[in-house]
């Protein structure tokens, strides 16, 4: 039995993507567990770029099953269209190699709309939303209200679930918004042609494959999305998703039990990032956060926002450590850090003269945290070309020696740049 979760130890855009692209080759199953298209994870498919939002990227690996499960909340349209452009590269061309499970969250225009009117009501206060909707559809399923998959194959039902779920959401777009409203002809009719595409790819329970798949000692890549930091219990509330980032959240989202679960592996920037609003004490306002931003090519993928940049928080992967039970570290984008005179890393926070070595409960004191930054020398080296852990330059091995020194947990990969090959394996993570 083989069930390996990976997840984001920081905001989100960690660069999860790419070690699961190089895990999914060996996997026999993907499976996403939570959130929905406010995920993005870019693709090169036959030397043309593809933004994927829902489905797993394991899906470039004819042989490898993709599972979207009861966790998540699911575009329709949106996932048709990414059907659409993957069948067009030439892939997808088994439809059993994607399972859409009945028990899944339907998103709908009414639930972006929604997000979309709420963001844009507040004034300072803004939780910078990706816009998809992803809040409106989790309210909806904690509410007992929503749609779920295997409704829209339910012709009888169908059309009365709609009406109910409009008669309410457009309530709330006309009258508190003062925003245009969804018709439910075109949406019913939208919908209809939507359930037949998606019909091929239905599946009654993924979490009865996965567990038939991981008692047959399958490997299973349970792929995480967003970052622990915007878990909806333990991150930065209300600056976070609607959904459980963390990889407890794989057990519940799928369907399976805890002890499924061999290996929990975090990923994390040599650096950090966020994408809209809240805490990010190690936040850099200046040519520096800037340049970090330039070189790393931080804009969401999602949303083309730019995203928020600053030293790596070590409170904050130790906090995602702990509430994942992280059993490996991968540290990505290394390279970036190239050309820095001085690296920054912050060590713990200051708060009312108390020195912290995790992120504060409370959001009053974690706007008030004094970061504690430790300087490192930095290294002028290209990284990106390396194939050899000890060609890596003296400063750049301190560098990783000293985040080691600083949190129990052994980092195993260290990632120089967005390429496969530019991986250099401390200790094999999948048997590669
Ligand atoms: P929502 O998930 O669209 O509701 O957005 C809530 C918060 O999570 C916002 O700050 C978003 O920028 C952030 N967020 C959501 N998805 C991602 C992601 O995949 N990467 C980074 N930030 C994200």
């Amino acid at each position: 039995m083989a069930g390996i979760v990976v997840v984001g130890a920081q905001w989100g855009d960690e660069g999860k993507g790419k070690l699961v692209d190089v895990f999914a080759s060996k996997a026999d199953m993907v499976v996403r567990y939570q959130g929905g298209a406010n995920a993005g994870h870019t693709l090169v498919v036959n030397g043309q770029k593809t933004v994927l939002h829902l489905i797993p990227s394991g899906i470039l690996h004819p042989e490898t099953v993709c599972a979207i499960t009861s966790g998540v909340v699911i575009d329709v349209f949106g996932i048709l269209d990414e059907i659409k452009r993957l069948k067009a590269a030439g892939l997808l061309a088994n439809p059993r190699q994607l399972l859409i499970s009945d028990g899944a969250t339907v998103l709908l225009p009414s639930h972006k709309a929604l997000d979309a009117a709420r963001e844009a009501s507040l004034s300072g206060e803004k939780i910078g939303t990706t816009g998809k909707g992803i809040g409106p559809a989790y309210e909806d399923r904690a509410a007992r209200r929503a749609l779920l998959f295997g409704d829209l194959f339910d012709r009888a039902t169908l059309r009365a679930k709609l009406e109910l779920h409009l008669r309410e959401k457009n309530h709330l777009l006309q009258s508190l918004y003062q925003a245009e409203p969804v018709g439910i002809e075109s949406l019913m009719a939208q919908i209809e042609q939507a359930a037949g595409e998606l019909a091929p790819y239905r599946c009654r329970d993924t979490g009865f494959i996965i567990n038939r798949a991981l008692k047959a000692n399958k490997r299973v890549l349970f792929e995480g999305a967003q970052g622990s930091m915007l878990d909806i219990f333990h991150g930065t509330y209300p600056y976070v998703t609607s959904s459980s980032t963390l990889a407890g959240s794989a057990c519940i989202g799928a369907g399976i039990g805890p002890m499924q679960i061999n290996q929990v592996i975090g990923v994390f920037k040599a650096y950090a990032t966020r994408v809209g609003s809240g805490p990010f004490p190690t936040e850099l306002n200046n040519e520096t956060g800037e340049r970090l931003r330039t070189l790393g090519h931080e804009f969401g993928s999602t949303t083309g926002r730019s995203r928020r940049c600053g030293w790596l928080d070590l409170p904050a992967l130790r906090y995602a450590i702990r509430l994942n039970g992280i059993t490996n570290l991968a540290l990505m984008k290394l390279d970036v850090l190239t050309g820095f005179e001085k690296i920054g890393v912050c060590t713990g926070y200051r708060l009312d003269g108390e020195l912290l070595t995790e992120p504060p409960p409370t959001q009053s004191d974690f706007v008030r945290v004094e970061p504690v930054i430790e300087w490192l020398p930095g290294w002028s080296q290209d990284l990106t070309k390396l194939t050899n852990l000890k060609d890596l330059p003296r400063t750049a091995t301190n560098y990783l020696d000293f985040i080691g020194s600083q949190i129990a947990t052994p980092i195993d990969v260290i990632s120089i740049g967005p390429g496969r090959e530019q991986t250099l394996w401390v200790k094999p993570l999948f048997n590669n």
